[in-house]
């Protein structure tokens, strides 16, 4: 009998079905914590609902301020994202929470990328529960 590579693989294969329930560990921000299909979710939502006042460009319009760039920046650096979904909710100024919450998450996705954060693989979940653990951060 040859117990060499065996036992290692056995060990291996517990080890994964250990871990096959859990949810994966999040990745951070700067290594890609939306994908590409929710970023486009939320760019439609933000033409239908954001555009008119934040820009194409999110530089703001009149007394709209800039979603992007170093104002947004130092507004938000290291806050965390379910603020910043809390934020949203409250938009548009006269009619808030126009956005469901998951929508709202959808919408923050586009904005992130638009401040430059990665794209991953999988999507950025709507539990407020997560998205108090993870803070908004520009490298
Ligand atoms: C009718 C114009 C209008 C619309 C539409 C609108 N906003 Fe705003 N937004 C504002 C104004 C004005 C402020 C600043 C004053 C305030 O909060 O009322 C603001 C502030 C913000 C802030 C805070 C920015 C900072 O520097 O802290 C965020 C984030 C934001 N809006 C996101 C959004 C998103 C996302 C949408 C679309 C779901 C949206 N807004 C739709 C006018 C608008």
């Amino acid at each position: 009998m040859k117990y060499s590579g065996f036992i290692p693989a056995v060990v291996a294969a517990l080890a994964a079905s250990l871990t096959a329930g859990q949810p994966e560990s999040l990745p951070s921000l700067s290594a890609g914590a939306f994908n590409e299909e929710q970023a486009i979710r939320g760019q439609t939502l933000y033409y239908q609902h954001c555009l008119d006042c934040h820009g194409e460009t999110m530089a703001g319009v009149d007394k709209a301020p800039p979603l992007a760039g170093p104002q947004f920046t130092s507004t938000w650096q290291d806050a965390p994202l379910a603020a910043l979904v809390g934020r949203i909710l409250t938009m548009p100024p006269e009619k808030p929470g126009s956005l469901a919450q998951v929508d709202s998450v959808d919408v923050l996705t586009y904005i992130l990328w638009y401040n430059g954060l990665p794209l991953g693989e999988s999507e950025l979940p709507a539990d407020l529960s997560v998205l108090t653990t993870m803070n908004f951060q520009l490298p």
